[in-house]
């Protein structure tokens, strides 16, 4: 376990770990998952959209050795998450043939690559927005309580924690590259657009039952290998323009998840993504890299999905080392030094 060399582990988080592993019984009845590729396992290989990583060499580190359609080299920080709360198994993309059944009764995935907190950057990819992702939500739970009744239902509803990551697409995907939207809102205007959709998505889950949310700020945006190389000028720094608004962006996410937290009953922890990859990309050796620059992926520079696959020139042989598997996307090393710092940042969400 790598994160347990390069990071200050609280004497909780090594109960929780020692607990998880003997005793094989998850600390919490489920695990729902919202949002975008960061945290997608395959519900995009079953959409028609080109944002999918269903193809090698995605997954190539992973268990099976297979793209799954997770956006990666090898696992996500959820599928660590998932680990570490005791899970032998990881949520079952909801698009898929295995969300059925008893796999339903542990939790489900509706994250789709290319979704953000705006509706309209799901829909210009095709992609599951977060409002439908919610629809798929109550359709799950018309499915689990025909299997197991109302009250075990809703016990599974209250006792899961519900996982979303978005936002990072909105930026880049979207705002930065469409001039009219771009011209339309300062970064502070969209902030504040996507700020009113993340508060109607989080009132509108504690609707539907949850109480243990926890939702990841974003990361520092300029880092992201493909920001450097669309909007770098040719530099090879990160980009302070794109930190900035990222960073602004989190301080939004706190306060509004401030005014969140006023509802009875509910758990809410933002998860501190932002300084942990910024340490990573700044100071790659304290955490055993030593390229965060480049991607693993292609030539390192615009590859994701499209251009990230078996033709890739380039492609690094052993992705450990690099912060980045494409140009968007943490490698499957980095995701678990991210998932060390959730699971000290989330005992809130167990206790
Ligand atoms: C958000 O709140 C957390 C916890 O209080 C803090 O560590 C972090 O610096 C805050 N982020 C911003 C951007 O203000
Ligand atoms: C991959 O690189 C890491 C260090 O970056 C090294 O520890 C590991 O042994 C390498 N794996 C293979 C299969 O070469």
């Amino acid at each position: 376990m790598r994160f347990l060399s390069g990071l200050f582990l609280g004497s909780l988080a090594i109960v929780v770990l020692f607990f998880s592993v003997t005793n094989g019984d998850p600390f919490v009845p489920g695990l729902m998952i919202f949002g975008d590729s960061v945290v997608d396992v395959g519900n995009n290989n079953n959409l028609y959209t080109v944002v999918k990583a269903n193809f090698p060499p995605y997954g190539r580190d992973f268990i099976s050795h297979k793209p799954t359609g997770r956006f990666c080299n090898g696992k996500l920080a959820t599928d660590f998450t998932a680990e570490y709360l005791g899970f032998t198994s990881y949520p079952p993309a909801y698009l898929s043939q295995e969300a059925k059944g008893k796999n339903l009764l542990t939790g489900a995935n509706f994250a789709s690559g290319a979704s953000g907190y705006y509706d309209e950057t799901a829909h210009l990819y095709s992609a599951i927005s977060l409002t439908q992702q919610l629809n798929y939500y109550k359709e799950y739970q018309k499915k689990v309580v025909n299997m197991i009744g109302q009250k075990r239902a809703n016990a599974l509803f209250s006792g899961s924690i519900h996982l979303l990551s978005a936002g990072s697409s909105d930026f880049i995907q979207n705002y930065y590259i469409d001039p009219i939207l771009y011209g339309a809102y300062t970064s502070d205007q969209f902030s504040d657009r996507l700020m009113s959709s993340y508060s109607t998505f989080i009132q509108t889950l504690y609707g539907l039952g949850a109480r243990r949310v926890g939702v990841t700020n974003l990361p520092p945006l300029g880092c992201l290998p493909a920001a450097i190389t669309l909007f770098g000028r040719g530099s090879n720094q990160c980009v302070a323009r794109l930190n900035r608004d990222a960073f602004s962006f989190n301080r939004k996410l706190n306060s509004t998840s401030e005014s969140l937290r006023r509802l009875p009953g509910l758990k809410l922890v933002v998860f501190e993504i932002y300084q942990p990859l910024l340490d990573m990309v700044t100071k790659p050796s304290d955490n055993g890299f030593f390229e965060s620059r480049r991607a693993c992926c292609g030539t390192g520079t615009l590859e994701t999905s499209l251009l990230c696959n078996s033709r890739s020139i380039g492609t690094c042989s052993n992705a450990t080392g690099y912060v980045f598997w494409d140009g968007f996307h943490p490698s499957e090393a980095a995701n678990e030094v991210l998932a060390g710092d959730l699971l000290q940042q989330g005992f809130d969400l167990i206790s």
